[in-house]
């Protein structure tokens, strides 16, 4: 996987090979980044050249006028050594200057990879991963950086980071230290990103690659909401299936900062890692720093290439533990139809009627501890409250298991209310800074997880309640950014945003590491903490508090370029929805939340005796399909309409897929829909059918009367009453195609348009939608 001849390195995937080598001033000049080269010679052509001075550029040393640090396509740069582009490393070193010149000393090649001491980063067996660590010494100051690759050959992603130790007695002062850089040569890129904010994380948004610098950071103390660490350098031309596309990401939770630049000489500079912004760290002699795990991947097949790779790098390198490919259970959460007003009585009734509709697993949001009856207070509190549950969480507990589901609880453990006991007895557990009074969120401040006793703290209570109440699963909450970046623990406070991040990441290992049974989904106000960082210790994450399937297909979507749906926590909720009023069928709320981890967030006592037969065949449906909707290549179709979206999820053999076909508003008189296959095998023959699916009456209003064969009034009881019993069948079409005719695209049957209904109509009007089902047939 990983050779070297000649001062150059080759760093071999299945498909895809990466090459730099070592400048005869010791400088790492990178050389490609492609698809596998299976000739060395070939490198040479592919080299840059510099066989010409440029003017105004600063000459490296008299005897080669052209060689320039500015015009090199680099693996790490220096600083004021005639380099002028975005620098990965600004610090003030041992002898009270910026100036850095790292240059190759060594290397070395070993099998597997090799942990981290402060962070979580990708894992392998020796058979899966090798090592590249190359150092890099600036003799001037004393000062080493390693440079670590490992090479993930089966799923074609080669991570980086650094280490930088220093070994001169006075102190390096880090400001800005990136996880990785690389020059690319130019091409019409634009770079990916995907952005947002609280209920509308993760929407996709392309930039042009121009001259300049495009940053993509966050600052709130997480990964954030705003822009998550994740970003894809793409082709300008590049589609779903077809073009050069690399992605970029970084394991890490706290503040992140990635720059694009693309270079007066065209050479496009992207650099991935911590953000600078406060960022202050004092290297004492002999210490070394290390950054967070910097994630690439390249693939000539498009963005579809790309996120399988990632896909698969997450689900293989990332996920570890007892959860690692294992199937998530179906769940129910409390919150949208509880909030805090709850008792165990009516948990009971709630958890029965799941229990009676297949649902796995009973999960108790917030509001069970202390005085949290509403989000002024209790925080940090977690005993208990004896007049919401009479008989404790263990009482609830044995209830909940005894009618056959697992146990789950909500937690913010990093959070404290000023009107709770902890606070009372340990203001100075909270993060605030001496002469200001705090700024709050969500009425509430951060606990300071710099000071060890307060980690503690976290680690005890959590754990005790785990092993209490036999939880088989824990909500990790987190519902506000950070402010008053300050700990008295602290001599350095530009220390404190990372030092925050080591902390919680300590914490969960030593809650969730001993415990690898109980699945962590971690939260941050839904997607606000959604990164390669949070999934090392937790298994799926809550996409977002938006669970409208409309605003879903985007946020879902967004995440699935860089993740897979074995990730994403998704929930079938109420309609009108909460957050967008929006008024969605019960199909499409399952049509998107079965692309991902299903749950219900919904009031199932409420729901009417056809609902609850609806919502019982989709979990049949999703428990048989499960395996494929969580871990089957989840692949984006190209939108043919802009009110249309499509998703397929795809088994290993081909044999079997699932397409869902989602109509956003619907369109008048529109022609043929097709419903496009792809991944299958050309020859095979497949039966196609619609997952079927319930036609409410309601949603006809003053229309019925044109689809009942009696005339009855659309507001009267008589309807009323036939709708909680009984509705219509919603279109479904059978077919049987070769995988060749189903990636040409096959015909569906029109859309209602107005001039009569019959039941071979698709009903899709706005925010209709179905899944297919695809199965090969064995003869
Ligand atoms: C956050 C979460 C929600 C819910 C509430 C409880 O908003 O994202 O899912 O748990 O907190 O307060």
């Amino acid at each position: 996987m990983i050779t070297e001849k000649e001062g150059i390195f080759y760093l071999n995937t299945k498909n895809t090979t990466y090459v730099f080598g070592v400048t005869k001033f010791k400088h790492l000049e990178q050389i490609y980044y492609g698809t596998k080269l299976t000739n060395e010679v070939e490198v040479g052509a592919v080299r840059y050249k510099q066989s010409a001075q440029t003017g105004t550029t600063v000459m490296y040393d008299a005897s080669d006028e052209n060689y320039s640090m500015d015009t090199l396509p680099l693996e790490w740069s220096g600083c004021g050594r005639g380099d002028y582009r975005c620098n990965p490393l600004e610090a003030k070193m041992p002898d009270d200057t910026f100036i850095t010149d790292f240059t190759f000393q060594k290397y070395e090649i070993i099998k597997g990879n090799v942990p981290m001491q402060t962070l979580p980063s990708a894992y392998g067996t020796e058979h899966e991963t090798q090592t590249l660590i190359v150092t890099l010494f600036d003799e001037v100051q004393n000062v080493t950086l390693k440079l670590y690759y490992s090479v993930y050959e089966a799923c074609d992603v080669i991570t980086r980071r650094v280490v930088m130790t220093n070994h001169a007695v006075k102190a390096v002062s880090i400001r800005k230290i990136q996880s990785m850089m690389i020059d690319l040569k130019y091409r019409n890129y634009d770079m990916v990103t995907f952005d947002g904010g609280w209920i509308r994380e993760a929407h996709k948004h392309t930039k042009e690659v121009t001259y300049g610098m495009i940053v993509n950071s966050s600052t709130t103390g997480s990964s954030s909401n705003r822009h998550n660490p994740g970003f894809v350098l793409a082709e300008h031309t590049a589609t779903q299936d077809h073009g050069w596309v690399y992605g970029f990401n970084l394991v890490y939770s706290g503040n992140h900062y990635s720059c694009v630049e693309r270079s007066n000489r065209d050479l496009i500079r992207v650099s991935i890692g911590i953000n600078p912004h406060c960022f202050e760290w004092q290297l004492k002699q002999d210490e070394s720093f290390e950054t967070p795990e910097a994630v690439m991947t390249f693939s000539p097949h498009g963005f579809n290439g790309m996120s399988h790779q990632f896909h698969d790098f997450v689900n293989h390198h990332i996920i570890r533990g007892d959860w690692k490919g294992k199937d998530r259970p179906i769940l129910i959460n409390n919150w949208e139809s509880d909030f805090f007003d709850f008792h165990e009585s009516g948990l009971l009734k709630l958890a029965s009627q799941a229990s009676k509709l297949g649902i796995e697993l009973f999960v108790l949001d917030d509001g069970w501890f202390g005085e949290r009856n509403h989000d002024k207070a209790g925080l940090g509190d977690y005993q208990v409250n004896h007049k919401k549950l009479p008989h404790g969480l263990i009482g609830l507990s044995k209830k909940v298991k005894a009618m056959g589901m697992d146990f789950g609880l909500w937690f913010e453990p990093e959070m404290i209310n000023e009107d709770s006991e902890l606070y009372r007895n340990h203001p100075e557990y909270a993060v605030t800074v001496p002469g200001r009074k705090a700024v709050k969120g969500r009425n509430q401040l951060v606990l300071d997880l710099c000071k060890k006793e307060v980690r503690q703290y976290i680690i005890d209570q959590v754990g005790t309640i785990i092993d209490e109440a036999e939880l088989s699963y824990v909500k990790w909450d987190m519902n506000r950014h950070i402010s008053e970046m300050y700990s008295e623990a602290l001599l350095v406070q530009g220390e404190f945003s990372h030092r925050y991040i080591m902390g919680l990441y300590e914490i969960l290992q030593s809650i969730f590491g001993t415990r690898p049974h109980v699945l962590l989904e971690s939260c941050a106000s839904g997607g606000n903490r959604f990164d390669l960082g949070m999934l090392c210790f937790s298994p799926q994450i809550w996409v977002s508090d938006d669970t409208d399937p409309i605003e879903r297909l985007k946020i879902q979507e967004g995440l699935s370029y860089l993740y897979p749906q074995s990730t994403f926590g998704a929930h079938v909720s109420m309609a009108p929805h909460q957050q967008t009023l929006r008024n969605t069928p019960l199909s499409t709320r399952f049509n998107v939340a079965a692309f991902g981890c299903l749950g219900f967030e919904l009031d199932l006592k409420q729901l009417s005796p056809v609902e609850k037969k609806e919502v019982r065949d989709q979990i049949i449906f999703y428990k048989r399909y499960r395996e494929l909707l969580q871990y089957g290549i989840f692949s984006r179709h190209e939108q043919l309409r802009e009110n249309q979206k499509s998703w397929q999820v795809t088994s290993r053999n081909a044999r079997t897929a699932l397409v869902g076909f989602y109509q956003t508003l619907g369109q008048a008189a529109v022609g043929m829909d097709q419903l496009i296959v792809k991944e299958l095998q050309q020859d095979a023959i497949y039966a196609v059918s619609t997952r079927p699916q319930n036609l409410y009456l309601d949603r006809f209003g003053g229309l019925i009367k044109h689809a009942m064969p009696i005339k009855i009034n659309p507001k009267g009881v008589i309807l009323r009453t036939a709708n909680q019993v009984y509705s219509l069948k919603d279109c479904v079409e059978t077919y049987q195609a070769s995988g060749r005719i189903l990636e040409a695209g096959i015909c569906l049957n029109d859309q209602f348009v107005g001039t009569g209904y019959h039941n071979n109509m698709r009903m899709l009007g706005d925010y209709g939608s179905n899944i297919y089902l695809i199965e090969q047939k064995i003869n």
